[in-house]
């Protein structure tokens, strides 16, 4: 029988309830607690480290905010991660967590593995799929035991466990520096208008306020300033989060198919994701090939769909990247973006490395002769005119 297991754990309803049914239910005795920061709020890393000193026997807090950053979220920006338009927050922070659990469990020599997700959504395939390149047993005990959230919230107040889950409240948040997800409670029935209260990163598009403009450089298809001003990514995204939320930017309810094939109704907040990536897509307009962007926009796709899935560590996630990262090389500039009553777009860009000469377009230009086209277009259509005199 194993002894020591190792949770990951954000501090939520479901991991701490896990911590003593990992005790009673699979007899396992010690449960490590390892909390991954990827950027969720202070309040719930505080919170969640607060309840793991009580319950678990031993914890870990590891900041991966900068590594998340660099290794997911700026290659999603390059890849314009997005998945039926979602722009992939929790999804891409998932093998990260699972990476950081491993380590510990590593570390301490643990018996087990361990993680919160329930039995039928997507986050079980991306923790296991780095759980299980491990030797250790997987354990998830929201999956094996099928439990009912009413039935959490009883089994967390007779443990001692404050719960911000309550019958009022009752969505699941997963919430990390790109993105926030909201589920469960009404918010199941796709017909359902989302209350006003689940939104915490955004105000309502309806509000009048003045729009504002910001301006993102970037350098090889990452962001690196953002209004002049040169800063890290984890503080970019921060700020952006802040300011395009002010104007309601960012706000996501849409229908979406799960790995498993099952559709679910999920709503989403991501205001910085939303401008970054509405930026990164202009300015790819003007630096790349008409060519590369139609070959790209097929890359783009399978990326995020094996981002989507948690493959990170498929060969063929690898190679999509090197693709990826090879059509940034040039993506350098600026783009100009709007934020006005929900909505994020481009009101201007430049690039030293724009295939665009003002000169050329231009209806006063003199550097190409609008005669030399007359041989192109007597060829432009050439067999339909041929076949259509034919009949
Ligand atoms: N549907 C999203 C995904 O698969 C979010 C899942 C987690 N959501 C949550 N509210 N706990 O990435």
């Amino acid at each position: 029988m194993s002894e020591v297991i190792v949770l990951a754990y954000s501090g939520g309803l479901d991991t701490s309830v896990c911590i003593p049914l990992l005790r009673e239910r699979y007899g396992f005795e010690k449960v490590i607690t390892v909390l991954t920061d990827v950027g969720q709020p202070k309040e719930d890393i505080e919170r969640g480290n607060e309840r793991a000193e009580k319950l678990s026997d031993g914890h870990y807090v590891i900041d991966a905010k900068e590594e998340f950053v660099r290794d997911y979220i700026f290659p999603a920006i390059k890849a314009n991660g997005s998945y039926e338009g979602y722009v992939l927050g929790t999804a891409i922070a998932r093998p990260l967590i699972a990476i950081k659990t491993v380590e510990i469990a590593e570390e301490l020599g643990a018996d087990a593995l361990g993680h919160g997700c329930t039995g039928r959504g997507n986050d079980q395939l991306r923790f296991e799929t780095i759980f299980r390149a491990t030797d250790l047993r997987v354990v998830a005990p929201m999956r094996d035991l099928d439990l009912s959230r009413e039935w959490e919230i009883d089994y967390a107040r007779d443990h001692g466990i404050d719960v911000p889950v309550t019958r009022e409240r009752p969505w699941s948040i997963d919430e990390n520096l790109w993105s926030r997800s909201i589920e469960g409670g009404d918010l199941e029935d796709p017909y359902s208008e989302p209350p006003e209260e689940i939104y915490a990163w955004t105000k309502s598009p309806e509000r009048r306020i003045p729009p504002e403009k910001v301006e993102i450089e970037f350098s090889k298809g990452v962001p690196i300033a953002l209004n002049g001003e040169r800063i890290g990514g984890v503080e970019l995204i921060r700020r952006l989060n802040r300011l395009a939320g002010e104007h309601g930017v960012g706000r996501t309810d849409m229908i979406e198919d799960r790995v498993l094939g099952l559709k679910a109704r999920e709503n989403y907040e991501h205001p910085a994701a939303t401008v970054l990536l509405a930026a990164h897509q202009d300015l790819e307009r003007l630096v790349l090939s008409r060519a590369q962007l139609r070959f790209k926009a097929t890359v783009d796709d399978a990326w995020s769909e094996l981002a989507y899935m948690g493959l990170v560590n498929d060969p063929l996630y690898a190679d999509l990247s090197a693709f990826v990262d090879k059509s940034q090389e040039r993506m350098n500039g600026s783009v100009k973006m709007k934020l006005s009553c929900g909505r994020a777009y481009p009101v201007g860009r430049t690039s030293p490395d724009a295939i665009y000469d003002q000169d050329m377009v231009s209806f006063d230009s003199q550097t190409l002769s609008q005669r030399d086209s007359e041989g192109f277009c007597k060829y432009h259509g050439f067999q339909a005119r041929f076949l259509n005199k034919k009949r």
